[in-house]
C-alpha cells in the first residue's frame, strides 16, 4: 500500500469553523515565542475547504492510500459529550472522496490535537483524558468505522508525552517529567480502551516514532545513556504494548520523579490487547553521548537522561538537521519483528524536509528529497526480504505544511504549497513517487 500522509492541525485551517472548539495548538501556537514566525494552523493548507481538489490531486498521481487525522475538537469541541454533526460530516464527505476513487483511507483519531478544555481539566497527565478519549473512539468508529479499513488510534504518544509535558516545546508546554510519566500512561491507556471499543470491522493499530540510539563510543558512559535512550524513546511503548509491562530498568531511573502509581489494577492488560498492526514512523537514528562535548550541535533528550543526540560528522542532514541514515529503517523493522512480532507492521511515516527552490520553469527538482526516499524504500524492501510482515508505506507528508514549532519554515511535502495562494505544485518526488505507487518498483 503506497500512501502519503497529513495530520488535522498541520493541514486543515478553518479552526473556528462548523462548530469547532480549540485545541492545545490553536493555544500554544498563539502564545508569543513558542513558533518560529508566530506561525500557526488557521489557514494552513486550507485543507479542510480543499480536501477535494487534494483527494483529485493524490488520484492524478496514482496515490494508493491516504493517511490523514481526524480533528477531536471538530467531533467534540469541549472533549466531552455528544458529537458535533458537522464535524462528523466533514470526515464523512472526506472518506466518500477517497473511497470513490479507489483510495485507501487510513484515518488517524489523535495527531496531538487535544481540546483545550480537556487541557484545562488536566491533559494526559489525568487519567480522565483517557476516558474521554475511549468515548471520542467510539463516536467516531460507530457513525465511520465501516468507512475505512484501517484505523490509527494515536500518533507517536512519545511525542505527545515527552515533547509536550516533558520538554515542553511542543503544546501545552509544560515541563515536568513526573507529568510526562503520567502522560505516557494515560496515552496508552487511552490505545487500549479505544481499540476496544474499535472491535469492528476494520484493524486498529498504533503508531510509534521509534527511534533507534546507538552510542557515539565505546566509553562505558556513552553506552549506559544510550540504552537509556533506547528505553525512555521505544522500549517504553512497545514492552507495555506488547505485554511485558514498563521496562523495570526505566522505571528505577525514575524512581525519584514518579512511584508509577497511575497504574491501575487491569491497565497492563487493557494496554496489551494484541495490535492488528503496530505503526512505525521512522526519520532518524539518534547518535547518543554522555557528554556533549563530543558531538557537534548536540541536543539534549528530554526525560534527564543525561544523553544528548547528534548528528555524527561526514553523514548528510535533512533542513532539520536530522541524519539520513536509511539502513536504521530496515535494521529496526527487523528488530521489531525478532522482538515483538506483530501480525503487521505499517511505515506510517517516512519522508524529509529539505531547502526546495522553485525553478524558473515553475518546477521543483527536489533531487534530494527523491534520493532520501529511495534509500528509505530500499531499506523497507530489505527488511520484506528479511520475512517482516511489512504491509505499507506513507510518505510524510503529501502537502507542505504547518510543521509544529518550526511553523512554515520546513517543507516536507511531495508537493509543494505556496501559503500565499495556497497553489499546489507537485514536486519532482511527487512524479517519481507516482511511478512508485503505479509499478511497484523504484525508478532506475
Ligand atoms: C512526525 C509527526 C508529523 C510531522 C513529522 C515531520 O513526528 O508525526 O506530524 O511533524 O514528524
Amino acid at each position: 500500500m503506497w500512501g502519503v500522509a497529513t495530520s488535522a492541525y498541520q493541514v486543515e485551517g478553518a479552526v473556528d469553523e462548523d462548530g469547532r472548539g480549540p485545541s492545545i495548538w490553536d493555544t500554544f501556537s498563539r502564545t508569543a515565542g513558542k513558533i518560529r514566525g508566530g506561525h500557526t494552523g488557521d489557514v494552513a493548507c486550507d485543507h479542510y475547504h480543499r480536501f477535494e481538489e487534494d483527494v483529485a490531486l493524490m488520484a492524478e498521481l496514482g496515490v494508493r492510500a491516504y493517511r490523514f487525522s481526524v480533528a477531536w475538537p471538530r467531533i467534540q469541541p469541549d472533549g466531552r459529550g455528544p458529537a458535533n454533526q458537522r464535524g462528523l460530516d466533514h470526515y464523512r464527505r472526506l472518506l466518500d472522496a477517497l473511497n470513490r476513487r479507489g483510495i485507501v483511507p487510513v484515518p488517524t483519531l489523535y495527531h496531538w490535537d487535544l481540546p483545550q478544555a480537556l487541557e484545562d481539566a488536566g491533559g494526559w497527565p489525568s487519567r480522565s483524558t483517557a476516558e474521554a478519549f475511549a468515548e471520542y473512539a467510539s463516536i467516531v468508529y460507530s457513525a465511520l468505522g465501516s468507512e475505512a479499513p484501517y484505523w490509527i488510534t494515536l500518533n507517536e504518544p512519545w511525542v505527545s508525552a515527552w515533547l509536550g509535558y516533558g520538554a515542553g516545546i511542543h503544546a501545552p508546554g509544560v515541563t515536568d517529567d513526573a507529568l510526562a510519566l503520567a502522560a505516557t500512561h494515560h496515552l496508552l491507556l487511552a490505545d487500549g480502551w479505544a481499540r476496544q471499543v474499535m472491535a469492528g470491522p476494520g484493524e486498529v493499530g498504533i503508531s510509534l516514532n521509534i527511534q533507534p540510539a546507538r552510542p557515539a563510543t565505546d566509553d562505558p558512559e556513552d553506552v549506559r545513556v544510550a540504552r537509556l535512550a533506547d528505553l525512555h524513546m521505544n522500549v517504553l511503548y512497545l514492552d507495555p504494548l506488547f505485554g511485558h509491562g514498563y521496562p523495570l530498568e526505566l522505571v528505577e531511573h525514575y524512581r525519584a520523579v514518579s512511584d508509577f502509581e497511575f497504574v491501575r489494577e487491569g491497565d497492563l492488560e487493557v494496554i496489551a490487547r494484541p495490535l492488528d498492526f503496530l505503526g512505525v514512523n521512522y526519520y532518524r537514528i539518534h547518535t547518543v553521548t554522555a557528554d556533549p562535548a563530543r558531538g557537534q550541535r548536540a541536543e539534549e533528550l528530554p526525560g534527564a537522561l543525561g544523553a544528548w543526540s547528534f548528528a555524527p560528522p561526514g553523514v548528510p542532514v535533512t533542513s532539520m538537521d536530522w541524519p539520513i541514515e536509511p539502513f536504521g529503517l530496515s535494521d529496526l523493522l527487523v528488530g521489531l519483528h525478532r522482538d515483538y512480532a506483530p501480525a503487521k507492521i505499517l511505515v506510517t511515516e517516512n519522508g524529509a524536509a529539505f531547502e526546495d527552490e522553485l525553478g524558473p520553469d515553475g518546477t521543483i527538482h527536489d533531487a534530494e528529497r527523491i534520493s532520501f526516499l529511495r534509500g528509505h524504500i530500499e531499506a523497507a524492501h530489505e527488511a520484506i526480504e528479511a520475512y517482516v510482515p511489512l504491509g505499507g508505506f506513507f510518505v510524510w507528508s503529501l502537502l507542505d505544511n504547518f510543521e509544529w514549532g518550526h511553523g512554515y519554515h520546513q517543507r516536507f511535502g511531495l508537493v509543494h504549497v505556496d501559503f500565499q495562494t495556497q497553489a499546489r505544485t507537485p514536486k519532482a518526488s511527487a512524479h517519481w513517487y507516482a511511478e512508485v505507487a503505479h509499478t511497484g518498483s523504484l525508478p532506475a
